[in-house]
């Protein structure tokens, strides 16, 4: 087995885009969930920005059946570039261009829906003998803040692998994976992020089982040795072959594992509410829509019935 205490700098993502979206139809029927907008971009588009951001800008994506607009979107569209070109319109030519230029996105597909450990593994011809991250597609993070970043400066110091987790309390824990920690937080990563030695894992645990109340949101960097521990891990939770079990199985094996408990601002636009609250958060904060939402929002949120009283 190579070293698991992989030193070279994580330069690639991976993104698994193959989940059905049933929580969003019939929307979801013929738009694959991951390019419903949130605001003007797709969800899918600040997934890809974040991992360019951090230095990932070799991408690959793990698809399925009815994604062929995924793969549609992250083209060149060199009609409707010169569309744009002829009418002069430089900001909407900018915003399509930025949109396939950001990252180097490359395709797989996942043939059979095995779960998260098996969309992973299709990767790993494209990732090689490097660590790498995983991304997925229903966790945004803000752009101002920098989880990502920290969470490869933390593979790179200590090598294993590495999760992102958010304190979601004892009551939502049975909807993530969840970690075991040794109690003594490490060194902070900035900006009230703090570091944490993980002891176990566990996906999707009964709330009385749970060992704590931080879960795993969808980040991870990954060592390579990931890919024979997903090999040799059976059907977990659901039936299906769990990322969280194989990180498990590494940690095991003596690999270390570690945790950001991320402190900033996360959008889950996998759930309709979050979704909508990313929408309203995002939107309020941009220059070009911010200052005529804000006093909209301000009479529209003061004209609300109070809770309880019955609509008109
Ligand atoms: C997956 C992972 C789970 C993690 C979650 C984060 O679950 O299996 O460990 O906590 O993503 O969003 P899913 O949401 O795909 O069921």
């Amino acid at each position: 087995m190579p070293s698991p205490t992989n030193r070279r700098p994580a330069r690639k993502a991976v993104i698994p885009v193959a989940g059905m979206g049933t929580r969003f139809l019939p929307a979801t029927k013929a738009v694959p969930k991951e390019l419903l907008p949130v605001v003007d971009r797709p969800a899918l588009q600040y997934i890809v920005e974040e991992s360019a951001r951090a230095g990932l800008a070799e991408v690959l994506m793990v698809t399925g059946r009815g994604k062929a607009a995924i793969e549609d979107f992250f083209d060149r569209t060199p009609e409707l570039e010169a569309a744009l070109e002829k009418k002069g319109d430089q900001a909407r030519i900018d915003a399509v261009a930025k949109s396939t230029d950001v990252a180097q996105v490359h395709f797989v597909r996942q043939g059979e829906a095995k779960g998260l450990g098996h969309a992973v593994l299709q990767a790993a011809s494209f990732v090689g003998d490097e660590p790498f991250a995983v991304l997925l597609g229903d966790d945004l993070i803000d752009a101002r803040d920098l989880l990502l970043e920290q969470m490869l400066a933390v593979q790179a110091e200590h090598g294993g692998c590495v999760v992102a987790l958010l304190d979601v309390g004892a009551e939502n824990i049975d909807k993530y994976g969840c970690v075991a920690v040794e109690d003594a937080p490490q060194n902070g990563a900035g900006e009230g992020d703090t570091v944490v030695a993980i002891t176990g894992m566990v996906e999707k645990p009964k709330k009385e089982e749970a060992p704590s109340s931080l879960a795993i949101i969808g980040r991870y960097v990954l060592a390579p040795e990931i890919f024979e521990a997903i090999r040799s891990t059976p059907p977990g939770r659901g039936g299906e072959i769990q990322l969280t079990d194989a990180i498990l199985a590494l940690l095991e094996q003596g690999v270390p594992v570690h945790g950001v408990v991320f402190s900033g601002r996360r959008y889950d636009t996998g759930d309709k509410l979050d979704y909508l609250k990313a929408v309203v958060r995002l939107a309020v904060e941009r220059e070009d829509l911010g200052p005529a939402l804000r006093p909209w929002l301000r009479s529209f949120v003061g004209d609300l019935p109070p809770e309880g009283a019955s609509q008109a």
